[in-house]
């Protein structure tokens, strides 16, 4: 069964607005992931390009285009789809990792996966 834990309050992620991070291990390895809204709906993904295995972000918690359209990688300009991670242009191949979200009484919890669990503290 997976495990869900806490990340944050609703109210912190707003449409085509900054990202939470958060820690993972995913197959192993410690990895950043990253939680936001588009349209209405939380989403999260490993914050791993698919062209190199780079953090995306261009400021700190910045993915979203200015449209809030789409999740951009500041390294090469991969774009990727807010509400799949799909490759939606640029040099990515394939779409980034997802982590499973649920939103309950304004709260936003990730929940693990077989290969994606929760580093130790
Ligand atoms: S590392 Fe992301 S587009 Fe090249």
């Amino acid at each position: 069964m997976p495990d869900a834990f806490p990340l944050c309050n609703s109210r912190d992620l707003q449409n085509g607005a900054d990202a939470v991070p958060f820690d993972v291990v995913y197959a192993g390895q410690t990895c950043r992931a990253f939680a936001v809204r588009f349209e209405g709906q939380v989403h999260a993904y490993l914050n791993r390009c698919t062209h190199v295995a780079m953090e995306m972000d261009y400021q700190p918690n910045r993915f979203f285009d200015d449209s809030g359209r789409w999740l951009l990688c500041a390294t090469h300009g991969a774009a990727y789809q807010p509400d799949t991670g799909t490759c939606a242009g640029g040099p990515c191949r394939g779409g980034l990792v997802r982590v499973n979200l649920t939103e309950t009484d304004g709260v936003v919890y990730w929940h693990t996966a077989h290969n994606l669990t929760r580093t130790e503290f």
